[in-house]
Formats: C-alpha cells, sequence, structure tokens
C-alpha cells in the first residue's frame, strides 16, 4: 500500500472545527492521552486475531497511530487503513509508522456518507475515542461502517460512555467530546455485541466502554 492520500474537498465546520483543534494538540498528544485514553490496549485484545490473521482493519480517526502502531507489531500479515481529518495527527502517525509503511494506507478524509470508497473491504472498523468527537455525523459515521464492512465483519469502539457530573459533560465539551450514553444504543441496533466492558475511570468520574460486535445483516 501506499503512504498518504488527501482530500480537502469534503471540508465542513465540524471538520474545521476538529482540525484546528488537533493544530495545536498533535504536539502534546502522545504526551498526554495516555492519563485518560484508557482501555485502548484491552480493545485490541478482544478483537482476538491469530498471530497470522492477514484481515484489513480500518482505524476511523486513527490519530498519531498509537493503535495502528500495536497491530502492526503484533500483527505482521495485516493490512491497515489509518483514516483521518486532521493533517497534523496524520504526520505524526505517518512517521511513527514508516517502517510499516509498505502495508498501511492513510486516508486524509472524514468519515461520512460520500462520494468516496475505500480500496478494499475491512474485515474490522475500529473506532477508539473517534465517535464521541464526531458531532454532528456519529450516526452516519456508524452506518457508514456497517456499510462498509465485509459480511460477517466486525466493529471495535472503545469510548468515552457516561458522567454522572454535568460540570465533566460541559467540560468534554469545551473539548468536542459528546458522552452521555448515546453510542451503546445505535452500536447494539447495528452490531451483535461479541465483547462489551464498561468501567469507571478516577473514581466514578466518567465511564468508558469497550464494545467489539458482529455486523448484523439488514439493519
Ligand atoms: C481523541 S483522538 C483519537 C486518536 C486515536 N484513535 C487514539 O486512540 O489515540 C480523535 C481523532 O479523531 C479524529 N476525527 C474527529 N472527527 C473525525 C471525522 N469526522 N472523521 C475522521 N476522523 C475524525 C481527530 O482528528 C482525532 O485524530
Amino acid at each position: 500500500m501506499e503512504s498518504l492520500q488527501l482530500d480537502r474537498g469534503m471540508e465542513n465546520s465540524q471538520v474545521s472545527t476538529i482540525r484546528s483543534y488537533y493544530q495545536l494538540h498533535a504536539k502534546l498528544y502522545q504526551a498526554t492521552r495516555w492519563t485518560f485514553l484508557f482501555g485502548r490496549k484491552r480493545m485490541l485484545d478482544a478483537l482476538q486475531l491469530p498471530p497470522a490473521s492477514d484481515k484489513t482493519i480500518l482505524e476511523v480517526g486513527c490519530g498519531t497511530g498509537h493503535n495502528l502502531n500495536g497491530l502492526a507489531k503484533r500483527y505482521p500479515n495485516l493490512q491497515l487503513i489509518g483514516l483521518d481529518i486532521s493533517p497534523d495527527m496524520l504526520q505524526v502517525a505517518a512517521k511513527k509508522l514508516m517502517r510499516f509503511s509498505r502495508r498501511i494506507l492513510f486516508l486524509e478524509k472524514p468519515y461520512s456518507p460520500g462520494a468516496w470508497q475505500l480500496p478494499s473491504k475491512p474485515d474490522v472498523v475500529l473506532f477508539s475515542y473517534c465517535l464521541t468527537m464526531i458531532n454532528p455525523g456519529w450516526e452516519a459515521a456508524l452506518q457508514r461502517a456497517h456499510d462498509d464492512l465485509e459480511e460477517g465483519g466486525h466493529i471495535a469502539v472503545v469510548d468515552f460512555h457516561d458522567s454522572p457530573y454535568r460540570f465533566f459533560h460541559r467540560w468534554m465539551g469545551f473539548n468536542h467530546v459528546r458522552m452521555d450514553n448515546h453510542l451503546l444504543p445505535l452500536l447494539k441496533k447495528h452490531f451483535d455485541p461479541t465483547h462489551l466492558e464498561v468501567h469507571q475511570a478516577y473514581g466514578g468520574l466518567w465511564s468508558y466502554l469497550i464494545f467489539v460486535g458482529k455486523k448484523k445483516q439488514g439493519v
């Protein structure tokens, strides 16, 4: 696979807001996110891929490539596609994953229904702390994942779930994150759960979920 494809044609206000946000945050990302983006390794484990798996995995909102790097190191035959709207985040990812460039394709695009097609149908679509940032549009992104997946394919999600505290909802909203238990009902509508965990973080300040599910037919 080749390296980086750009598409600036589909810009909208959600996309430009997030792009600007990550212009600054891309520089701080790796040093800070381990303190609150919990469950990413557990999500990869929950996929239960055999060591020689040669599946195609798409990560939507791949950011700086944390998960793609983990997957590429663990599974030498996987084909990987990393999609993101932030060129600053993708630049970090492309550098980090340079040694795997033969089997990684990066796409700079918003993940929404549209004219463009993926080069191949993925067996797995990953969303890691991305869906709660697609506001508006998370429902359409889930529908697109369902449509893009091979029959029998899987979705894997790790993300913020909920918080009992209004100030925390407001703070996360300021950081472009919605987290009011909105993801799980629609995930269950489109995908049959094969793995589901909900955990508390920082003594219950918020909860996060890990969901793996198999594509349902006829949804
Ligand atoms: C919190 S970061 C997570 C990055 C990575 N998945 C991880 O777990 O470290 C969210 C990422 O989603 C991307 N993103 C937000 N909205 C998007 C959209 N509509 N389409 C594609 N990527 C999007 C952002 O640019 C950012 O890189």
